[in-house]
């Protein structure tokens, strides 16, 4: 099978080392117009074959039935590599955020479906893991009773993209080029996430806010116009009831830093750090009228990580087997929750998606 990178940054080698644990041998080939980022892959993955230029790239081979294009650029170049792709006759599995606005991501859709091509984003990045299919699987026992409310908080002091982490990628900070901030850089997992949980008909946004806490490390010499912590009230329905959800992400507050993810029912409560695989599950039951707390059991790990799932999942779509692939009209569905706070926040007024399954993946 064939696997073509466009972009060969720091995600970009992420999958390319993701490939190599695939269940059938994969030749990589790799575009990137920065001579520099070429070299750093170049010296990883001796042999690649690599050019400067994505469409030559991939004019330069007659596409075959199976092929799969990575598109790991900055978001601000995600339509353009995943059209490009898509029209040459390939699959597109493209980075989070999927696109800069739900426009464009309704147009890589459309190129999908009009080339009879898959359409996937890495938002499922964190599927599928032990930790996650545990929680589903006490929601589905019905041991909570009916689900009425979720706090998925998720606050680091001091964690931006660009700043803190990768500060080499400045392009995290300039809403022309990433679309938004954190919402942007870590919804996309957050509602893949949420959405996988609760799989709700509809979403409604209630109220969200966004902020950006300033600090002495602020860069003054290059655009910073995203915001870095972002909350939102929110009820997921479809359920036997409606679930409230409370929802925060920060990469830099100056409140105190803490993770809580916890869903609460009328029989029963369940917490976990979703983006912490290797953290156990709680479930709190009552017995004899007062709290009753034991840890789920989630049995082994796989064989592959966070970073090697986003090509795992698809490359199993691709194959036709069952897969957690986000892809899709699910994919896009995903993305358009992360446009839809920016928008309640923006306008101040509620906004209501309706939440299609389609493209989902097994469950
Ligand atoms: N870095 C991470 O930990 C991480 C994790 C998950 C997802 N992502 C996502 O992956 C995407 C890329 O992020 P990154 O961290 O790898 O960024 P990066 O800055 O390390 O790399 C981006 C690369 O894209 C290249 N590029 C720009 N225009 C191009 C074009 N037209 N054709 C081909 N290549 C082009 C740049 O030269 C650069 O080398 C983003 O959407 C990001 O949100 C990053």
């Amino acid at each position: 099978m064939r696997i073509y990178l466009i972009g060969a940054g720091v995600i970009a080698r992420t999958h390319a080392l993701a490939a190599a644990k695939l269940p059938e041998p994969v030749d990589l080939r790799a575009a990137d117009p920065n001579p520099a980022a070429l070299a750093d892959f170049q010296s990883q993955f001796p042999g690649v074959p690599t050019c400067k230029d994505a469409a030559e790239m991939l004019n330069a081979e007659t596409p075959l039935d199976d092929d799969i294009v990575i598109v790991a650029t900055p978001p601000s170049l995600h339509l353009g590599p995943t059209k490009l792709a898509l029209q040459s006759g390939r699959h597109v599995l493209c980075e989070k955020p999927l696109a800069m606005n739900p426009v464009e991501a309704e147009e890589m859709l459309r190129t999908a479906e009009r080339h009879g091509r898959l359409l996937g984003c890495c938002s499922v990045r964190f599927k599928g893991m032990p930790h996650m299919e545990a929680v589903k699987r006490v929601i589905a026992s019905g041991a909570l009773g009916d689900i009425y409310h979720v706090t998925f908080v998720n606050k680091w002091e001091r964690s931006r993209s660009g700043i803190e982490y990768q500060p080499g990628s400045r392009w995290f900070l300039d809403s022309g080029k990433s679309g938004g901030g954190v919402l942007m850089d870590w919804g996309p997992y957050d509602f893949a996430t949420l959405n996988d949980i609760l799989q709700p008909s509809s979403i409604e946004v209630a109220g969200a806010w966004t902020a950006k806490p300033t600090t002495a490390a602020d860069p003054i010499d290059v655009p910073f116009d995203v915001e870095t912590h972002v909350g939102a009230f929110m009820t997921f329905r479809g359920g036997h009831r409606p679930i409230h959800v409370h929802y925060e992400r920060a990469s830099c507050a100056h409140g105190e830093e803490y993770v809580q993810a916890e869903i609460e029912g009328t029989r029963g409560a369940l917490r976990w750090m979703p983006f912490d695989s290797r953290q156990p599950v709680f479930l709190r039951l009552d017995k004899d009228g007062t709290i009753d707390e034991e840890q789920v059991e989630t049995g082994p790990r796989g064989p592959f990580t966070i970073m090697d799932n986003p090509i795992v999942h698809f490359h199993r779509k691709v194959r036709g087997l069952n897969s957690q692939a986000n892809t899709g009209r699910y994919a896009v569905d995903i993305f358009r929750c992360i446009s839809a706070l920016y928008e309640c926040e923006r306008t101040g007024v509620k906004q209501i998606l309706a939440m299609n399954r389609e493209g989902g993946g097994g469950h």
